[in-house]
C-alpha cells in the first residue's frame, strides 16, 4: 500500500472520534512526506550550492510555511502578502524570493527598509526605473526565455507576448541595464507542469551564457558587482517518489550536463506543486448519493471551492478511494461514478466517469494528493466555510490541529 493512503487510513480511524457534527471535511498536511519531498529536493540538488525558496502560493498554511522555513528552506513570495507570511514564518530574508509581476512602489520601499538581504526579481526592464539607488535587497530580472517546454497553455508563461520577464532577444537592452543597476540575479519560470525538461534546460543555458556575457561587460566596466545568482524558477509536475530515477533527478543531471557554467553561480529554485502535491489528504462525508441511469453521482463537501484547478480546468490525478462509515477501505463492486462538489453551479465536479465502489450516505470519501494549488486557491463562491486543517506525523503517530474551521462571513 502507499504510503500516504496507509498515513491517512490511520489518520481517520484515529480521528473520526474528534469529528464534530459541522466537520463535513477535513484538509490534512503530512509532515512525513513533505520532509521526503524536501530531503529528495535538496539531494537532487547537491552539486550546487542551492536556495530552495518553495513557492508560497501552492500551499500557503502559515503552520506549512512555518515548518519548511524550520527545516532551512527558503520561500518564494509572489505577493507583498506573502512576503509578510514568510517573515511570520520566521524566514531570513536572504532566503525570500520576491517575485510579484506587480510590485507597486511602496513596496519596493518597504522591502528596501525593511527587509535588507531579500531577492527582490524585477519583471522587466521598465520596472527597473523603481529600483531606488543602492538598494539594500538583491536586485534581480525575470527573463522570458521565449520558449515552449511543454506547458499545458494555462501555465503557458514565455510565449513572446507573455507578462512575464525580459524577453531574452532584447540581450543589448538587457546588458545595458545591468551596467546601469546593480542587477546580481537572472531569474526564469519557463512554465509550469513542464513537459519537456530538455527545452526547459536549454533555456536555462541560454540564461547563464547571457550571465557570462554581462560579467564580462560588468569587468570590463570595472564594476564591483556581478550576477552570481540564477534562479531557475520551479514547474516540475508532481511525482511518486519510488525506487526510480526521480523526475527533479534527471531534471538536476540534465543541468549539469547541458549547463555545466551552472556551478559558478548560487542556484535559486523555486519548485511549488512538485513539493506538495503528495504532502496532502483530505476527507469529506460523502452527503447522499444518486443513481443517473447506470451513473453513481456521490455528493461531497469539498468541490471547486477547494479543488479549483481540477473544476475548473481538469482533473489532476488525485486518488479517490471510498470509506465507510468506520473508514475501512470499501473495495467493492465499482460503478461508473461523478464526484460533485457543494457548489451551486454546473461545473462544480471533482471528476467524473471513474469507477468507484458503491456509495451511501455518510460514507467518508478519502482524496490523496490534495497538497498543491487547492487551499492557497480557496474560492469564496457560495461562502462556504474552509474546514479545519490538520497536520500529521505518521512516524511518531501524532496529529495536531493546524487551524480551525474558517467563515468567510
Ligand atoms: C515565478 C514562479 N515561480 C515558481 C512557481 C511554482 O511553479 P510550480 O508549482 O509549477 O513548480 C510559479 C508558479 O506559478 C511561478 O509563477
Amino acid at each position: 500500500m502507499n504510503l500516504l493512503k496507509e498515513e491517512a487510513l490511520w489518520f481517520i480511524k484515529n480521528f473520526s472520534g474528534q469529528l464534530k457534527t459541522e466537520d463535513t471535511a477535513i484538509i490534512c498536511q503530512s509532515w512525513n512526506q513533505l520532509d521526503k519531498y524536501l530531503e529528495h529536493l535538496k539531494e537532487a540538488f547537491s552539486f550546487y550550492s542551492a536556495i530552495h525558496a518553495i513557492a508560497i502560493k501552492t500551499n500557503p498554511h502559515p503552520e506549512v510555511l512555518r515548518y519548511i522555513v524550520s527545516k532551512g528552506f527558503g520561500l518564494e513570495a509572489a505577493s507583498m502578502e506573502e512576503v509578510e507570511m514568510a517573515i511570520e514564518a520566521g524566514i531570513s530574508t536572504e532566503k525570500l524570493v520576491f517575485d510579484s509581476p506587480v510590485k507597486t512602489r511602496a513596496e519596493i520601499k518597504k522591502c528596501n527598509e525593511k527587509y535588507a538581504g531579500i531577492k527582490l526579481n524585477v519583471n522587466s526592464l521598465e520596472e527597473l526605473n523603481r529600483i531606488p539607488d543602492n538598494p539594500n535587497f538583491s536586485l534581480g530580472l525575470r527573463i522570458n526565455p521565449m520558449v515552449d517546454a511543454g506547458s499545458p497553455d494555462l501555465y503557458h508563461v514565455s510565449s513572446d507576448e507573455s507578462k512575464f520577464g525580459e524577453p531574452i532577444s532584447n540581450d543589448q537592452a538587457i546588458i545595458s541595464a545591468c551596467q546601469q543597476f546593480p542587477i546580481t540575479q537572472l531569474h526564469i519560470h519557463s512554465g509550469s507542469a513542464l513537459g519537456n525538461l530538455e527545452v526547459a534546460t536549454a533555456a536555462i543555458a541560454a540564461v547563464v551564457a547571457l550571465a557570462n556575457r554581462i560579467n564580462v561587460q560588468l569587468e570590463l566596466a570595472s564594476k564591483d558587482y556581478r550576477i552570481k545568482s540564477i534562479d531557475i524558477g520551479g514547474g516540475l509536475k508532481p511525482e511518486k517518489l519510488g525506487t526510480d530515477l526521480s523526475q527533479m533527478k534527471q531534471y538536476a543531471n540534465l543541468l549539469v550536463k547541458n549547463v555545466p557554467d551552472l556551478v559558478n553561480f548560487e542556484l535559486v529554485t523555486e519548485f511549488g506543486q512538485w513539493c506538495h502535491f503528495y504532502c496532502g489528504f483530505a476527507f469529506s462525508t460523502v452527503e447522499y448519493v444518486m443513481f443517473r441511469g447506470k451513473k453513481q453521482l456521490a455528493f461531497v463537501h469539498l468541490g471547486a471551492d477547494y479543488f479549483m484547478r481540477d473544476a475548473y480546468v481538469k482533473p489532476r490525478g488525485i486518488e479517490f478511494i471510498c470509506l465507510d462509515k468506520e473508514g475501512k477501505v470499501n473495495d467493492g463492486e465499482k460503478h461508473t461514478t461523478d464526484i460533485a462538489g457543494p457548489l451551486c453551479f454546473a461545473g462544480d465536479y471533482l471528476v467524473k466517469d471513474i469507477p468507484l465502489s458503491s456509495l451511501s450516505e455518510g460514507d467518508i470519501l478519502l482524496m490523496l494528493g490534495t497538497g498543491s494549488n487547492t487551499y492557497g486557491l480557496w474560492s469564496r463562491h457560495c461562502s462556504r466555510t474552509i474546514p479545519k486543517v490538520v497536520g500529521v506525523d505518521f512516524e511518531k503517530l501524532t496529529f495536531t490541529l493546524l487551524s480551525e474551521r474558517i467563515k468567510l462571513y
